[in-house]
């Protein structure tokens, strides 16, 4: 697509979450990553489109797919990239959440990619450097490329995202993904359903733009896709769930709860997966309905296509 900013223009100078930008956009990070899958299915993968440019992968938090992905979709567009284990290094010695953003700052990276415990942290520390920053996920917040990649799998399969009806199942309340992608499927002209515990959802998720459900028969009801979430455990303090055999049993997805929805639904998960909690061991590994796996290779692409706008020159900026 193109289109040409106002200038002087700093719009979308980092990726801090699916809340701001246009149809136009998304579709547009969508249609630049296909191209990647075609290319991470070559034998040869890399590109020099980034040579010379530095990714700094910052993750205040765990994180196995993301942090590699990251990494793989830098070095394939030929940029050096740098995991930096933050758990390990100075904020343990107290250095506040600033002075990290500052210190790497002055070593001139040209991208930030941030994973923090706490909604609102990469925003803030975006503020604070000259580099683009992409959040990879802050506290419940958003995780922008985490809906990026959904959408772009789920519009491979379906050739759409518009006028499908799609479930996010599971511990909304501490989910970013969930907000990413209620963000995103609104934009794109999907239906968001939301099924889970009331215990598990945010106070007036209605204003989102959803429909609630509290019984995974009727919420799952002639959907086109299911999106398992993970129970967040490490961010729940108390109980929120009885046990996990009883939240199985409620809200686990098995081939018994499936059948409501569409013959031809698919299913989702961001991963990691809790097996025999929020989803049935034999439906996960499904090799026609889950799409799980398939998810993971997305995210690369995604992520290639994300790092390929916002390294271009500011001047060439579109639709970012
Ligand atoms: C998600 C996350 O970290 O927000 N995982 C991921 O990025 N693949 C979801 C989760 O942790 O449950």
């Amino acid at each position: 697509m193109e289109r040409t900013l106002p200038a002087p223009s700093n719009r979308h100078r980092h990726l801090l979450g699916i809340e701001g930008l246009s149809p136009e956009e998304i579709g547009e990070i969508l249609d630049l990553a296909e191209g990647y899958v075609a290319l991470n299915r070559q034998a040869e993968k890399k590109r020099a489109l980034l040579r010379g440019r530095t990714i700094i992968n910052c993750f205040f938090e765990n994180s196995t797919r993301t942090r590699t992905s990251f990494e793989l979709a830098g070095k394939r567009l030929g940029a050096d990239v740098i995991n930096m284990a933050v758990a390990a290094s100075s904020m343990r010695k107290g250095e506040t959440l600033i002075d990290t953003a500052m210190t790497l700052n002055a070593m001139h990276p040209d991208v930030l990619v941030v994973r923090h415990p706490e909604s609102g942290a990469v925003q803030l520390l975006s503020e604070k450097v000259d580099c683009s920053v992409v959040n990879a996920g802050d506290g419940s917040h958003e995780h922008p490329t985490q809906a990026l990649l959904d959408a772009l799998t789920i519009r491979r399969r379906k050739g759409r995202l518009g006028g499908l009806v799609v479930a996010i199942c599971g511990d909304i309340l501490h989910s970013r993904v969930a907000r990413s992608n209620i963000a995103l499927l609104n934009a794109m002209g999907a239906r968001v359903r939301l099924v889970a515990p009331l215990t598990l959802l945010p106070a007036a998720i209605e204003r989102l733009g959803v429909e609630v459900f509290h019984d995974m028969e009727k919420g799952l009801a002639g959907v086109d896709i299911v999106m398992m979430l993970r129970l967040q455990s490490e961010r729940m303090h108390g109980s929120f769930v009885p046990s996990s055999r009883e939240y199985f049993h409620f809200f686990g997805l098995d081939y018994d709860k499936m059948r409501a929805a569409k013959a031809d639904a698919f299913i989702m998960h961001p991963g990691p997966m809790n097996r025999g909690v929020e989803i049935g061991s034999e439906i996960a590994d499904d090799i026609v309905k889950s799409l799980i796996r398939e998810q993971v290779e997305m995210g690369v692409a995604v992520r290639m296509a994300c790092l390929e706008i916002l390294n271009r020159d500011p001047a060439n900026r579109q639709a970012q």
